[in-house]
């Protein structure tokens, strides 16, 4: 039993990262039956639905799960907010994350309720009250925190608290990058990109299908998706470069007319040849523009169901 694992009662070293517009009470119940840290997305959620969500995601799992809330997307104040309409409503055993150091009064929220906190940071600058500090380097999907790949942080961190509870975020995507995180001194990881495709999670399916498609050299990183996250440059699919010029343009325009609202992506394309598009909320990943047939896979590259990758088998290392 790792030391994430006992303190937070799961069977394994691995969470699930809170992803809005991804991880909603199916993805988060069946992660934590599975044994690892499920976990409930609040993102901008007002507090009446979070604290349903919550009840939802408590009736479909009798392991320990997590609720994730973004201080720095929401102010403390509606973070606050949120809080307290949750934490009634959450069971023994379950635990909050946070992305981005959560402020004083929110910390102390959490604590007198009696649930362990898991804060995830991209630098060196550790919050106070974390039971478990999640380090996210630069191979993370969607926003960054640092400007630090993870093992780089990791080293650094464990240097200066050797006693910490760490787990790191950021490309880990087999059991084998798990062992490989502990043995290069983290206690667990967290994950969010693996579990996008799952059968459970909420992503547009063509977000699931690209993800699945897609190999690390697919990814960059932008600052072209802000979402409310203001000066987070964040990881996501890179677009197919734009059609020459003199190639015949779509019959539809404009080109992917996606819009930032402000809590979620609407994307719509017209696809050539197709019927009209609409790809949906969630992060940048998705907004790869669905315009040119140049984007459709490679022949004979390997095709899977989108929702094949569910986590209904358990994780392995
Ligand atoms: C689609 C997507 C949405 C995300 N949304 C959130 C979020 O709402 N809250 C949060 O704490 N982290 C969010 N993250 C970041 C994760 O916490 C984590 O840092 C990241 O997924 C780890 O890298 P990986 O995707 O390579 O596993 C999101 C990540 C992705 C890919």
């Amino acid at each position: 039993m790792t030391r994430p694992a006992t303190l937070l009662g799961l069977e394994l070293p691995l969470l699930q990262a809170g992803m809005g517009a991804v991880a909603g009470p199916a993805l988060c119940a069946a992660v934590s039956r599975a044994g690892a840290g499920g976990t409930l997305a609040l993102y901008r959620e007002p507090p009446a639905r979070a604290a349903r969500l919550v009840r939802e995601a408590a009736v479909a799992t009798d392991r320990p799960f997590g609720v994730n809330v973004v201080p720095e997307v929401t102010g403390p104040a509606a973070c606050l907010d949120q809080l307290r309409a949750i934490l009634p409503e959450l069971p023994r055993g379950a635990f909050v994350t946070s992305f981005g150091l959560p402020d004083a009064d929110a910390v102390r929220a959490v604590q007198a309720a009696g649930h362990p906190l898991v804060v995830q940071v991209g630098s060196l600058a550790l919050g106070r009250g974390a039971a478990v500090l999640v380090l996210q380097g630069t191979e993370a999907g969607g926003h960054l925190l640092g400007r630090m790949p993870v093992d780089l942080l990791l080293a650094a961190v464990r240097a200066r608290h050797p006693r910490a509870v760490l787990a790191v975020a950021g490309g880990i995507a087999t059991g084998r990058d798990l062992a490989d995180a502990v043995a290069r001194g983290a206690d667990g990881a967290m994950a969010g990109t693996l579990f996008v495709p799952a059968a459970e999670s909420t992503a547009h399916p063509e977000f699931k299908r690209r993800v699945v498609e897609a190999v690390a050299d697919d990814t960059l990183i932008t600052s072209l998706f802000e979402i409310g996250w203001p000066h987070r440059p964040h990881r996501v699919l890179r677009n197919p470069p734009p059609p020459p010029r003199s190639a015949p343009r779509p019959r539809s325009s404009p080109p992917p007319g996606w819009t930032a609202g402000h809590t979620r992506f609407r994307a719509t394309a017209r696809r050539p040849g197709s019927h009209h598009h609409r790809a949906h909320r969630g992060d940048g990943h998705e907004l790869r523009p669905l315009l040119h047939p140049r984007h459709r896979p490679a022949p004979g590259r390997r095709q899977r169901r989108p929702d094949s990758p569910g986590v209904r088998g358990r994780w392995r290392t």
